[in-house]
């Protein structure tokens, strides 16, 4: 369905009455998020339609799970690990809309948001990655059973989730090891990119100590 339509919502939760909903749908980076004159369509997904998921999670008496990005935090934390608790400060439109979904989303009883950062199962998509530049993303399909887990927990508020603290060569040469390296200075001026928004995983590793 369309998150944007409201009838649309609470049609397909009436038909389906579901335990919990995992609300993934958005407007991306590598969809456009951030480019010229986005926004517009930008906050009609990320934040009306963030509004629209929750108000009708709330009505069903659902569960709802909203998934958010470590990019609501800038990336300039000295040694990153940034915590739940720690102050939000998006860069960009796509940033600034997801932090803006998260208040919403949060307006759901018993809603869960969680921040997380991921990548494809296999293969890195560039020749390079950056040695300076540092994130907890793990595999898709890692992160999808972390998310299932939390989502059928009785976890509310907001949670951290993800892998180890890693520079992006590190990570990209665990998918393809012939990955060579860059660096930020090396990067297109004008693009600034978060330096190191890698999360602090406490909260979930306290409640799921395997993981
Ligand atoms: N990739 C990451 O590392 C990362 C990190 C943190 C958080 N996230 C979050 O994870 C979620 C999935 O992101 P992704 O990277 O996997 O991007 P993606 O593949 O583009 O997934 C976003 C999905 O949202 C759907 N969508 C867009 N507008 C919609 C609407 N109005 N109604 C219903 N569905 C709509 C898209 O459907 P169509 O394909 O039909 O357009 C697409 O399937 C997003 O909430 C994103 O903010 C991603």
């Amino acid at each position: 369905m369309d998150v944007t339509d409201p009838g649309a919502v609470e049609r397909v939760l009436g038909e389906l009455f579901p335990a919990v909903v995992i609300h993934c749908a958005a407007v991306v980076r590598s969809r456009g998020a951030n480019d010229p004159g986005a926004w517009a369509i930008t906050s009609r997904v990320n934040v009306f339609g963030t509004g629209v998921v929750a108000r009708a999670c709330a009505r069903a008496g659902t569960r709802l799970v909203y998934v958010s990005t470590d990019f609501v935090f800038d990336g300039s934390k000295p040694g990153g690990l940034y915590r739940e608790d720690d102050l939000p400060s998006p860069i960009g439109p796509y940033a600034l809309s997801k932090l803006a979904g998260e208040s919403l989303a949060l307006e759901c009883p018993r809603a869960l948001v969680v921040r997380t950062s991921f990548c494809a199962d296999e293969g890195w998509p560039y020749p390079r990655a950056y040695v300076d530049r540092f994130t907890s993303k793990e595999r898709a399909s890692v992160v999808a059973v972390k998310l299932v887990r939390a989502a059928t927990s009785d976890l509310v508020g907001t949670l951290h989730l993800g892998g180890p603290r890693r520079s992006y060569l590190d990570l990209a040469r665990t998918l393809s090891p012939d990955v060579e390296p860059a660096t930020l200075e090396s990067s297109p001026p004008g693009h600034p990119v978060p330096i190191d928004t890698s999360l602090d995983t406490t909260r979930w590793r306290g409640r799921f100590f395997d993981s």
